[in-house]
């Protein structure tokens, strides 16, 4: 039987209506001072509730890990109450919501760093670019990314702690499930790809030691939560922050490969074809390529992002090439998406200006069908 986005799936403990997923989506208003999600925060995503499941924008496992102005935390106390609001108010609507964890590596500043110090990273080289950083009277400013520091195989072994105790976080604010943001040129990215790590010890020069990180973060979080309730986002031949793999076919296929050792609730790829969030059909041709050998390579749920529309979306499902598709910008403009795509209904545009920081416009105030 062919299969649509309005067909039911089954993924790890949940049993999904249909498979119109939520993007994980960065919207940075999270409540000042600490990081907190606040009752707008509960709103927006309560609104969202009719996914299949939501991806949570990322948020930072531990205060090294943040990059940028107004990015929510599951560090603190303060934090996982606050987050108890949203799955609670989700979960009131009928819906399903996975936290996204993340730890953004070198693409910081020493604002956000303990004691002031500089981020860190694989190997000492920056980013070139700037990050959305505070100012000393708390305003949002662009701000050069300095040299990090290359991490020590105790540094690391730190990060993997601290991953583990934000899923047990996650959870215990009431979340289906977490999903470990490996792409975008952050932390995890920043070890895989061959452009950003150059180490020499066991995380760094072979594909084996690059995707090393990726895998403990992996096993610990299972350990910790159960690995049904654990999901992993790639980024395969993305160019967001510097990221480029000498062999990206060889690498994500043995990560991919890897990660069927467990029995994880869904694997999450962007499109590689998105540069930024534009869609470049002439993008590196082979692309197409190493899609079809990571979908074949993977034998859990598929789960596809990156400019997708309801046409697209449903090729995508009736041909096998996604199992589930996660939407980003039509899910900040329509919080009643899957009714809109159901029944073929007009979106509403995205205003992009208002897509990072600010208040309740552009945020809570799209409507819905009535
Ligand atoms: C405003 C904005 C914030 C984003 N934040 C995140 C994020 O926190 N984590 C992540 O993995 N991807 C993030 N992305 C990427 C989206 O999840 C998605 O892959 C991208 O928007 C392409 O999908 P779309 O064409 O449906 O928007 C963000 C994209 C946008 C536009």
């Amino acid at each position: 039987m062919t299969k649509h986005l309005f067909t039911p799936i089954k993924l790890g403990r949940l049993s999904l209506d249909h498979r119109v997923a939520m993007a994980p989506l960065t919207r940075s208003r999270a409540g000042q001072p600490g990081n907190v999600p606040t009752d707008m925060n509960v709103e927006y995503y309560r609104q969202r509730a009719s996914a299949a499941l939501i991806v949570s924008e990322a948020t930072q496992i531990s205060q090294q890990g943040q990059g940028y102005a107004w990015t929510p935390g599951i560090h603190t106390e303060e934090q996982i109450e606050g987050w108890r609001a949203v799955s609670n108010a989700v979960h009131e609507e009928g819906g399903r919501i996975f936290l996204q964890l993340w730890h953004v590596g070198r693409v910081s500043h020493p604002v956000f760093q303990p004691g002031g110090g500089l981020p860190v990273a694989p190997t000492a080289m920056p980013v070139p670019g700037k990050t959305f950083i505070l100012d000393e009277n708390g305003n949002g400013a662009w701000g050069d990314v300095p040299v990090p520091q290359e991490l020590t195989v105790e540094g690391i072994r730190e990060i993997v702690a601290d991953y583990r105790r934000a899923a047990r976080n996650a959870m215990a604010a009431g979340m289906d499930g977490i999903e470990i943001h490996a792409g975008n040129g952050y932390l995890l990215d920043q070890f895989i790809n061959s452009s950003s790590n150059h180490r020499r010890d066991s995380y760094g020069g072979s594909i084996e030691n690059r995707a090393r990180l990726l895998l403990e973060v992996v096993a610990a979080v299972s350990e910790e939560v159960g690995s049904q309730n654990v999901a992993v986002r790639l980024t395969p031949m993305g160019r967001f922050m510097g990221m480029g793999d000498e062999a990206p076919e060889a690498t994500f296929g043995y990560i991919v490969r890897k990660l069927n050792d467990y029995a994880l609730a869904y694997l999450h790829l962007v499109e590689p074809a998105m540069v930024g969030v534009v869609k470049d059909e002439n993008f590196d041709p082979r692309w197409d390529a190493i899609m079809k050998l990571l979908r074949d390579a993977y034998t859990g749920v598929l789960m596809l992002a990156g400019g997708y529309d309801r046409d697209t979306a449903e090729q995508a499902i009736a041909s096998g090439r996604a199992d589930i598709v996660a939407f980003g910008r039509p899910f900040i403009a329509n919080p009643d998406l899957p009714a809109r795509l159901r029944d073929g209904h007009p979106l509403n545009p995205a205003d992009t200006s208002s897509f990072f920081g600010g208040d309740a416009t552009g945020y809570i105030d799209y409507p819905a069908l009535s």
